[in-house]
């Protein structure tokens, strides 16, 4: 297993001190709303909740994403056999290959991706296809360029739109192109949704919505970016309902579900999630549009983000090495683009988490640099 990317760039941001301003990983930096962290308070007394939770999570949140679900996206779930709630997406990411796949099947993942799908696919012990997502492509993957044999032996296909590193969103075409070939050679598409509330243009679709039946589709959802809760791990996976109950039987094995107190905590994210989602989305784009000033002035190539708070650049020179000397000289982190794969090797992400002083003060530093 190679030392899981993210905790290597938090170790050589701790070499260079606390001065370092981290446009890195994807955390959000603004606090939780109150009126979240007021329900969980609440709840927290609640005995109810100091049990143990249902595996499959607790029905109050069920039905609350169900019903989030219907009203934002236009389609429907049953709570009980199409809705699990996660200890937070990468949870249900990362489970989901021992679900689906046996030694020697394979997935195919993206690359660039976020790269916990690649080890938790390594880790099942099955084999990987990378599919690069080419900027010639608009940064979707070129289905027709994966080999049939290949094909005839996926189980797994991961997707990710709106796109974490590249910005890119939802795209029925691609959706309905997906789920074509998933029908031909029987395999799940898996997308993750996490960034779907933090959007520029048209809110994105679900995958969902194009199979209608859930037959060849699941949904992964979390809290973590729209609603600032990272910390909290909380998440849910919503379609099909055989991979929703082989998930929910693998889950049973190895915990007990999230705190019943932060599940509640959830049911009032859902509620805000209309005034939530447009504040975030105003205060990214406020950051994206001062960043993207910036590149254009020093020439540097990027792609307008359509979604996600996260900026895809070309670096004047080899990425990784721009990145380091980058921190070296300047105390500012941006993540270089290999870290998400191959296929991310010529570019640069630079995420959006960080306030609106410290984005002034790193562009000060980069313009010294640049
Ligand atoms: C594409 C993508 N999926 C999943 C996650 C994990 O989020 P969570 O906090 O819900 O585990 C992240 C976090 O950065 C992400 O970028």
């Amino acid at each position: 297993m190679p030392l899981y990317f993210f905790e290597e760039l938090d170790r050589l941001k701790k070499e260079y001190g606390e001065e370092v301003i981290d446009f890195g990983i994807g955390d959000p930096d603004l606090p939780t709303d109150e009126r979240i962290i007021e329900a969980l308070c609440e709840a927290s007394k609640n005995p109810r909740y100091h049990k143990y939770s249902p595996y499959q999570g607790f029905r109050e949140l069920r039905l609350k994403i169900k019903e989030w679900y219907e009203k934002r996206f236009e389609v429907k779930l049953d709570e009980d056999k199409e809705v699990l709630v996660l200890i937070g997406s990468k949870e249900g990411l990362s489970h989901l290959p021992y679900v689906i796949l046996d030694e020697g099947d394979y997935a195919i993942i993206p690359s660039p991706s976020y790269p916990a799908y690649k080890n938790a696919c390594r880790m099942a012990k099955a084999e990987i296809y990378e599919v690069f997502l080419p900027e010639e492509n608009d940064f979707y993957p070129d289905l027709s360029s994966i080999p049939d044999e290949i094909l005839m032996r996926t189980k797994i296909f991961y997707i990710n739109y709106p796109n974490n590193p590249t910005g890119q969103t939802t795209n029925p075409e691609f959706f309905k192109e997906i789920l074509k070939l998933a029908e031909k050679y029987d395999f799940l598409v898996v997308n993750d949704f996490v960034y779907s509330e933090i959007y520029y243009k048209e809110p994105p679709e679900s995958i969902l919505k194009y199979d209608t039946e859930k037959k060849f589709s699941i949904e992964i959802h979390s809290f973590s970016k729209t609603f600032n809760m990272t910390g909290w791990r909380l998440g849910f996976c919503v379609g099909n309902h055989e991979v929703v109950d082989n998930l929910l039987k693998f889950k049973s094995t190895i915990d007990n579900c999230q705190f019943g107190a932060i599940q509640e905590a959830g049911i009032k994210a859902l509620s805000l999630a209309d005034e939530i989602g447009k504040k975030m989305r105003n205060i990214y784009k406020k950051r994206k549009e001062k960043v993207l000033e910036f590149l254009k002035n020093k020439n540097i190539e990027f792609f307008e983000p359509k979604a996600t708070f996260y900026i895809w650049a070309k670096p004047p020179e080899n990425s990784f090495d721009f990145c380091i000397n980058t921190l070296k000289n300047t105390k500012v982190l941006i993540t270089p683009g290999e870290g998400f794969g191959e296929g991310g090797r010529d570019f640069m992400r630079f995420s959006l988490t960080v306030s609106d002083d410290k984005i002034k003060t790193a562009l000060e530093r980069l313009d010294m640099l640049l």
